[in-house]
């Protein structure tokens, strides 16, 4: 599959569609193994915060539980330290050196002469930030990806990367017991854990219940690119920086590898490094470090939920659309009240959650489902 192809169709698609994804699987509510809560008023979900929704899901904390346990599973000590500080607090501080307006003109000479740039300056570029020893929210907070694509809910992110983790993992297993490879299961696990590291940061919540708009950078979408970075500059080891490159390509021929390359080298451009000399491409700076080491395509590999979350989560917000007029009295989803009644229900229920009902049983099925989780008016 051209699959750095499809990525690329899919996120332009995506901008164009309406919301999405998910991934968990099961009915929501009871997935943690606890007592559903009761549903709440129409009124309530639209005075909470994003932080609020996400804290009050069964699904996200059991999510952000277990990466925190696949966190400490880390051996390396001093990575599972820098992991964990990340989880933390996903703070951008790779803008701390770029705040300087000197580096900057620099860093943004070097990205344009390399094509890296569509017509952006690195000041418009990068995503506001006050401080950058501290993240804009918390990484639990965050939505998984743009507002009009996959997990965009408080608490994607978390139900995103743990789905892609337990994916990752499954393929690890997989390769090992069939081939009795020797991967590096840190290696492995770190890319996943980091590959969308700043989308707290790219995908700030606003206002209106939507998130920020995503840019563009070196050709895909600037999130992708600035995790890179922010790994980069918090010292995480080359090969595994390499490895979470790969989670939006990976290097199996020229063309895609080249991609991978270029996200590489658009990072190391912001880090204030040298790819080569940091061991992050190999020793012309046209490919990665060879030989190629295999847990990239891992990292890849898992970082597919997107095929099925994101229509199954457009699909879903389209029909969530046709309930909040019939039975919660919204009749504009392009209105802050339909965001915030969204957001609550997919953070609850999840996008995949409330698609496997609807897909399986129909919309009255989904009706009674939402219904679960923001009482009708
Ligand atoms: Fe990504
Ligand atoms: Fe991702």
């Amino acid at each position: 599959m051209e699959s750095g192809l499809d990525r690329r169709k899919f996120l332009a698609l995506g901008a164009a569609a309406c919301g999405m994804l998910a991934f968990t699987g099961a009915v929501p509510r009871k997935a943690a193994g606890q007592t559903p809560p009761q549903p709440i008023a129409l009124e309530a979900c639209l005075a909470l915060t994003p932080l609020a929704m996400a804290d009050s899901s069964a699904v996200v904390d059991r999510d952000w539980k277990y990466l925190l346990e696949v966190a400490a599973s880390i051996k390396d000590p001093a990575v599972r330290q820098k992991v964990q500080a990340i989880l933390d607090n996903p703070a951008p501080t790779l803008a701390d050196r770029l705040a300087d307006p000197k580096t900057r003109a620099a860093v943004h000479a070097e990205l344009a002469a390399k094509g890296f740039l569509k017509g952006q300056t690195v000041t418009g570029l990068l995503p506001p930030v006050a401080d950058p020893s501290k993240t804009v929210q918390p990484f639990r907070s965050a939505p998984g990806s743009g507002y009009t694509s996959h997990h965009a809910f408080p608490g994607g992110l978390v139900v995103h990367t743990a789905g892609n983790m337990r994916n990752t993992l499954g393929i690890y297993d997989g390769y090992v017991k069939n081939y009795g490879l020797t991967l590096d299961r840190d290696t492995t696990v770190v890319a996943q854990m980091l590959h969308d590291l700043h989308k707290p940061w790219v995908f700030a919540w606003a206002d209106d219940g939507t998130s920020r708009q995503e840019q563009t950078l070196a050709g895909t979408g600037e999130h992708h690119v600035l995790s890179v970075a922010e790994a980069i500059v918090r010292g995480l080891p080359p090969q595994m920086v390499v490895a979470q490159a790969c989670a939006h390509n990976h290097p199996g021929d020229a063309k895609d590898e080249a991609d991978v390359v270029g996200w590489i080298t658009a990072a190391s451009i912001l880090a204030g490094v040298d790819p080569v000399k940091a061991e992050l491409l190999g020793p012309d700076g046209k490919t990665l470090p060879l030989p190629r080491r295999m847990e990239g395509f891992v990292c890849h590999l898992g970082d597919h939920d997107w095929v099925l979350t994101g229509p199954a989560g457009k699909w879903t917000t389209v029909a969530l659309g046709e309930l909040a007029k019939e039975r919660y009295g919204i009749a504009d989803t392009n209105s802050k009240a339909f965001n915030q009644f969204r957001n609550y229900v997919f953070a609850h229920g999840t996008m995949m959650g409330l698609y496997a009902v609807y897909s399986a049983s129909g919309k009255k099925a989904l009706a009674d489902a939402v219904a679960a989780i923001v009482k009708p008016v």
